[in-house]
């Protein structure tokens, strides 16, 4: 390894690049900003909630324009802590949740699960669950709001295993969940870190007081009904508990998980540094030339995001990219694997709260910004050496549809082009009835939110006025056969009333459902098909 070498794999090395999943409301914000906090990114945690009570404000055209900004301006947080450079990918939820949300989850090396103790495993968090195991990365789990009446934490455990089908290993254990915290007895370092609540809702750093197990002055501060609660627990989780295995960890099958209390810093610097130190750096990646080193192969990147600007005045869009391999530098020349074309990378941008840095250096696992004049489609490559072409990005099922056209036939031509290209950019999926033309679409969103950008979209940039027709339509399911040659056609199907036969981009045939009811009692009236979703056709599709 000559000197070049050696420092991209130091820099690598040290790079955790990960996504918080959660719930609303689970406490992502809050847990973001004590890392930021840790991280000495912020002094008084509170700079990343100021912007997020913004985004509760009502939801008007300014509004979904502001949201856009905030995703923009928030992609990626990058911060350092004790040496370690850590890059936290925004997965944007609540109103704004879309495929974006799922696709930032392709650029991610691990995954941080959020889960409000009262509440336990919420929807949310199942769907996004589900994009990680396909991928295969570890998931850190942490409990947060224990600093209130939580759920017992076997049951917790029990649900992670049962709805999730995730094994956790706690790395920490609650004393006092009926809304009477008293702290957490840490495993790993084997000592009773006790909670005091202060006022000031976690905006410093705090240090717990801590005991051995055995101390005989902690009977002073824990009354003996928690001592002994806390040791038949401790017995149990021996007795019963599965013992962390590094390898189980890494391919998502089991979870470290820890307690906390996001709000008052509690278990978060813990967390932070357990998770460094068991999260991947970024590792090799699937290409059609084979498994991408981050270190042995020159610069390689993917695009994973794109965001149009809702400002009309500027047409600017951005290019998220996730370095995959080797160091970038500014300015260097790179081939573009789609249009075979080689592009000069200037004007990088990373991402810090409001502020657009332009980036003179980065290495894999980092996330850029570029500006697209309207080359880049998602999940296309860039590499410095040869053509790498890196696995696709999947799709995401969407959950709501619409019948949508131009209010006026005039403007079929400007209504499709505005189509194209937000299915381009990934923004929704496109679907047509058979035997209806082009002048009417079946789009399908993951987020209701969706329509409105499109309606807004196509106005600005298109002057198409959109009719939307929401359909009560839930959920896609491709029809499938063993054997090809029985492929049923459009109208074939016994369906009755229960479905909306469509074609996708590609003419596969779809049924559009209200309810899984609905698409099993089509499955069992129409003997040989198998009605699959997208993740499972994707799965079933993968070597
Ligand atoms: P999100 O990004 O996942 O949607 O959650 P966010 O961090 O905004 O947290 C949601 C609510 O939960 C917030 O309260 C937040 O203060 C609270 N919260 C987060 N972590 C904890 C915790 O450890 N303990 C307790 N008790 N509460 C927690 P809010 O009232 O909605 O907002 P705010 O008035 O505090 O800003």
């Amino acid at each position: 390894m000559d000197k070049k070498q050696e420092k991209i794999a130091a820099e690598v090395a040290r790079r955790r690049s990960f996504a918080i999943i959660s719930h609303p409301d689970a406490g992502k914000t809050t847990m973001t900003e004590k890392l930021l906090l840790y991280g000495g990114a912020i002094h008084l945690a509170g700079t990343v909630k100021g912007r997020k009570a913004d985004r509760h404000a009502t939801s008007d055209w300014m509004e979904i324009e502001k949201q856009r900004g905030i995703s923009v301006s928030s992609s990626v947080l990058q911060f350092e802590y004790e040496n370690m450079c850590i890059n936290i990918l925004d997965t944007p939820g609540h109103q704004d949740f879309s495929e974006d949300t799922y696709r930032t989850l392709c650029a991610a090396d691990s995954a941080v699960m959020m889960i409000d103790g009262a509440r336990g495993v919420q929807e949310q968090t199942i769907k996004l669950f589900k994009v990680c195991r396909l991928r295969h990365i570890p998931i850190f789990t942490f409990i947060n709001k224990m600093d209130r009446a939580a759920k017992n934490p076997f049951d917790l455990m029990d649900e992670l295993e049962k709805v999730l089908g995730i094994f956790a290993v706690p790395y920490n254990w609650p004393i006092g969940t009926d809304g009477d915290f008293q702290g957490v007895y840490n495993r790993r370092l084997k000592r009773v870190e006790l909670f005091h609540e202060r006022g000031d809702h976690g905006a410093s750093k705090i240090e717990a007081s801590v005991f051995k197990l055995d101390d005989p002055t902690l009977k002073n501060v824990l009354s003996s009904y928690y001592l002994e609660k806390l040791n038949a627990d401790l017995e149990l989780l021996d007795l019963a508990g599965d013992e962390p295995d590094p390898q189980k960890i890494l391919t998502g099958e089991q979870t470290p998980l820890f307690f906390g209390s996001a709000l008052s810093n509690f278990g978060v610097e813990f967390f932070l540094r357990e998770f460094i130190r068991m999260a991947p750096a970024p590792g090799a990646r699937i290409s059609g030339q084979g498994p991408i080193d981050p270190v042995a192969t020159p610069f390689s990147a993917f695009v994973f995001k794109i965001q149009a600007n809702m400002n009309p005045d500027h047409h600017d869009r951005i290019a998220f990219i996730r370095i995959n391999s080797g160091r970038f530098e500014k300015d260097m020349e790179v081939l573009h694997n789609r249009s075979g074309r080689k592009v000069k990378l200037a004007q990088l941008t990373q991402f810090m709260a409001n502020d657009r840095e332009i980036v003179e250096e980065a290495y894999a696992g980092d996330i850029l910004g570029l500006f697209d004049p309207g080359m880049y489609h998602l999940g296309d490559s860039l590499s410095a050496g040869k053509r790498i072409d890196f696995e696709p990005i999947p799709v995401f099922p969407p959950e709501h549809f619409a019948r949508v056209s131009a209010r006026i036939s005039m403007k079929r031509k400007q209504f499709q082009k505005g189509i194209e290209q937000l299915a381009e950019e990934g923004a929704i999926q496109v679907y047509q009835e058979p035997s209806i033309g082009t002048e009417t679409y079946i789009i399908g969103v993951v987020g209701e939110l969706q329509f409105d950008v499109l309606e807004f979209r196509l106005k600005n940039e298109y002057k198409v006025d959109l009719h939307i027709q929401h359909l009560p339509s839930r959920l896609a399911r491709w029809v499938t056969v063993e054997d090809q040659t029985k492929m049923p056609q459009p109208g074939e199907l016994k369906i009755g009333s229960s479905a909306l036969e469509v074609l996708d981009k590609d003419d596969r045939l779809v049924l559009l459902f209200e309810s899984e009811w609905a698409s099993s009692w089509v499955e069992e009236r129409n003997p040989g098909i198998k009605l699959l979703s997208i993740q499972d056709l994707e799965e079933a599709a993968q070597p």
